[in-house]
C-alpha cells in the first residue's frame, strides 16, 4: 500500500478513535514528552498518568530537575520500577541544562547524545514534541508491523529491528507525523493487542496480510530463547 495512503488512514482514525487526552499531550512541550516516554517505557498509561503529573508538580522543568538531589529523583519514581529510567532522566536533564542552555534538542544527532535518550525516544520526542517525520518503533508498533504485513521477523531478536525501523521509516509521512505516531502507538495498544485483537474495529484490515490469512494471532513471531 502506498505510504501517503497508509498514514492517511492511520492519522483520520487517530483524530477520530485515538488518544488524544492525556496528560503529556497537552502541550507538545520536550520536556513533558521526555518524561513520560521513559515512564511509558515498560509501565502502562495508566499506572503513568499520576506518577506524571506527581512529577510535573515537583520538577516542572528541566532547569528544576537537573539542579535536583539525586535522592528526591529517586523518591518520585518510587513504585514505577526499572530505577535506571530515574537516573537516565536525571542525567538527561543535566545535559541538556549544561550542553544545549536548557532548551531539548529537535534534531536526531543531538538527541543521540543525550544520556538515556535511545532511538525510541530519539524518534517519540522528534514526533510528539515537534511534529518532525521522525520514525518511532516499540512493541506496539513492531506487533502492527508483523501482523499488517505477516513479517517472519521474530520481535524479540535485536538484530530484526532494522526491518522494523527501515519499514517505520519508509511510512512516516512528511506532514501531521505528530498524529500518525500517535496512531501507531494507539492502534497498538487498543486494536492491535497482543491477545484477541478487536480486528473489526481496525481501519487496516482490509490491508492486513494475517487478517485475510486467518492467523493474526500467529503473529507476531517470537524467537525461542
Ligand atoms: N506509550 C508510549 N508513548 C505513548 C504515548 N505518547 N501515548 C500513549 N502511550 C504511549
Amino acid at each position: 500500500m502506498p505510504a501517503k495512503e497508509f498514514a492517511k488512514i492511520v492519522v483520520t482514525w487517530q483524530q477520530q478513535h485515538g488518544r488524544n487526552d492525556l496528560p503529556w499531550q497537552q502541550h507538545n512541550d520536550p520536556y513533558h514528552v521526555l518524561v513520560s516516554e521513559l515512564m511509558l517505557q515498560q509501565t502502562q498509561v495508566t499506572t503513568v498518568i499520576p506518577y506524571f503529573e506527581r512529577w510535573l508538580q515537583r520538577f516542572p522543568d528541566v532547569t528544576t530537575l537537573a539542579a535536583a538531589e539525586e535522592q528526591e529523583v529517586m523518591a518520585h519514581w518510587q513504585g514505577l520500577g526499572y530505577y535506571r529510567r530515574a537516573r537516565n532522566l536525571h542525567a538527561a536533564a543535566k545535559t541538556i541544562v549544561a550542553d544545549y542552555a536548557a532548551q531539548i534538542p529537535e534534531q536526531a544527532v543531538e538527541l543521540r547524545e543525550i544520556p538515556g535518550i535511545g532511538p525510541y525516544t530519539v524518534g517519540a520526542i522528534r514526533s510528539f514534541a515537534f511534529n518532525a517525520p521522525a520514525a518511532i518503533v516499540d512493541g506496539n508498533v513492531k506487533r502492527l508491523f508483523a501482523r499488517l504485513f505477516m513479517l517472519p521477523y521474530a520481535v524479540n531478536h535485536s538484530a530484526n529491528d532494522r526491518y522494523f525501523w527501515e519499514l517505520a521509516e519508509h511510512y512516516t509521512p512528511t506532514s501531521q507525523n505528530r498524529r500518525f505516531a500517535q496512531g501507531l502507538l494507539d492502534l497498538g495498544a487498543t486494536i492491535c493487542k497482543p491477545k484477541q485483537p478487536l480486528c473489526h474495529a481496525c481501519p487496516l484490515q482490509s490491508r492486513c496480510r494475517t487478517y485475510a490469512n486467518a492467523c493474526v494471532e500467529d503473529y507476531p513471531k517470537r524467537k525461542q530463547k
